[in-house]
């Protein structure tokens, strides 16, 4: 290119405008030379703008990724029924039945058989057990509506199945929607039971079984022997288990419950079942967990008739645990569960899977910008990349040809280093800018002089569209220029002659 403008200087035409100083414009091949290079230093710079954006664009589909967990659901195998057939529920594998120890001494109970408990599950949020949780069809888990208390978002949840009798590595599985009763009261743990619904069904396959629900309003009585079972604390203030824990505990009279819990019981919705000795019973961790009970028709299975809900401590005398009565909700479970899917509007990770960079999903993007840690840092990075290249990534690559108009030097103003101060003007598709520089006039001077031309123009572009995507600015550093002779010397900022100007 340095060349080729040496070749050109011959031509350079030292026109003294009439009247003073004298000026000498580039000649045309010298414009276009620099012209040429503009257009390729501008692909340049739209190709490394885009390289920037893409890249932080990535890193947030990638962030979006891991919050949303997989794709859509990719059922493989056989699924459970759904709803659950009768004789698929509540069927305890041979073998793994050890819960009958009524005399069980820490809160809790003893220490389950693996796969003993086929549709006990883990709530997790963002990876921590929380709640337990009862598989109640292929695709619902019912557990206590107060383990989402703060946290509704169900793109943090995850629900871990059950283990295989031989201990098989659990699966974990996203979850898609959170149905938390509509009355629940979170100072009363009034309706405290929740449906959450998975985003992939349980397979036949695995270990997960669901449990029965009960069949009418009917409960067992008053000192039926039911189970429990949890990860939940050893005892109060304690840690979590490691392992299912289980424990067997009697179901008490609506009175008994009453008179030793007071009036924060409501025997309409709470069932309460345990031992007024104290020593055995559910405690923190346990809550969303099953109490079964068995029953011997038409078949021997296990039937859920509580969830682990509240208490008042752990294990103390005369303080029963508290269950939700899952009996009087039948009416509200059956219609979530077979609630068709077009009845209700896609969730927050429906609307992610289907169209993950749909702007017009708003419950999403609320989620997504609220909840999924390490989003918004990498958003506002992007929106601050856009910003700054906008000026280059807005035009159109067709249309990104860098054009030098006119680049007239004023003879009368030799510098030191041999340098002419000149008027520039550029146009780049529909805009002008016009800014002052410094051009050598000699084949040495020329060349040197360009490179500095062309970042100047770039920069003077940049500033440019600032000016005008901040109008105020733009008004400001809008000037009109009528002529570019004649007229002495001027700032040297850039000059933006808006488009069509007539
Ligand atoms: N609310 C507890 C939880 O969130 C369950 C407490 C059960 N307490 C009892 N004494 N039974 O895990």
């Amino acid at each position: 290119m340095l060349l080729a403008v040496l070749l050109l200087l011959p031509l350079l035409d030292p026109r003294p405008a009439r009247g003073h100083p004298p000026y000498m414009r580039l000649p045309p091949s010298t414009l276009q030379v620099l012209s040429a290079q503009g257009t390729k230093a501008l692909q340049a710079a739209q190709r490394s703008a885009q390289w920037a954006v893409n890249l932080v664009a990535m890193e947030i589909q990638h962030r979006l990724h891991e919050c949303q967990g997989p794709g859509r659901p990719r059922p493989q195998g056989p699924l459970l029924q759904e709803p659950p057939e009768p004789e698929l529920c509540g069927e305890r594998r041979p073998g793994t039945v050890n819960v009958t120890r009524a005399h069980g001494r820490i809160v809790g109970g003893s220490a389950a058989q693996p796969g003993a408990w086929p549709w006990l599950v883990r709530l997790q949020l963002s990876g921590q057990p929380l709640c337990g949780g009862v598989l109640v069809a292929a695709s619902w888990v019912l557990t206590a509506a107060h383990c989402f208390a703060g946290a509704p978002n169900e793109l943090l949840w995850t629900v871990t199945l059950a283990q295989g009798p031989r201990g098989e590595q659990a699966e974990e599985v996203p979850v898609n929607r959170i149905l938390p009763h509509p009355k629940f009261d979170p100072r009363t743990f009034h309706n405290d039971l929740a449906l959450v619904q998975l985003w992939t069904p349980v397979s036949r396959a695995g270990a997960a079984r669901p449990v029965c629900l009960p069949q009418g309003p009917r409960e067992p009585p008053a000192g039926t022997a039911c189970a429990i079972a949890g990860w939940g604390a050893l005892f109060e203030d304690g840690p979590g288990a490691e392992a299912v824990r289980e424990a067997r505990v009697p179901l008490l009279s609506a009175d008994t419950c009453r008179r030793a819990l007071g009036a924060g019981l409501r025997p309409s919705t709470m069932l309460c079942a345990g031992y007024l000795a104290g020593g055995i019973d559910s405690c923190q961790g346990d809550s969303g967990g099953p109490l079964t009970c068995s029953e011997p028709d038409p078949r021997p299975r296990e039937v859920l008739y509580g969830i682990t809900s509240w208490g008042d401590g752990c294990g103390e005398p005369g303080k029963p645990g508290v269950y939700t009565r899952v009996a009087v909700f039948r009416d509200w479970l059956w219609k979530q569960m077979r609630a068709a899917p077009s009845s209700r509007e896609p969730s927050c990770r429906e609307l992610l899977a289907w169209e993950p960079q749909a702007d017009d999903a708003p419950p999403c993007a609320f989620h997504a910008r609220l909840y999924c840690p390490g989003l918004e840092p990498l958003q506002q990075k992007l929106s601050t990349l856009q910003a700054t290249h906008a000026w280059i990534l807005q035009v159109p690559s067709e249309r990104l040809a860098m054009d030098f108009q006119e680049v007239l030097a004023d003879l009368s103003s030799k510098t030191i280093t041999g340098l002419f101060r000149a008027w520039v003007r550029v146009s780049l598709g529909d805009q002008h800018v016009v800014f002052g520089g410094l051009v050598g006039l000699e084949p040495a001077t020329l060349a040197r002089s360009l490179p500095r031309l062309l970042v100047q123009a770039l920069q003077a572009f940049r500033v440019a569209a600032q000016a005008r995507a901040e109008p105020q600015g733009a008004q400001k550093g809008a000037r009109q220029i009528r002529g570019l002779g004649g007229q002495g010397h001027r700032p040297l900022g850039p000059q933006v002659l808006p488009a069509r100007q007539p």
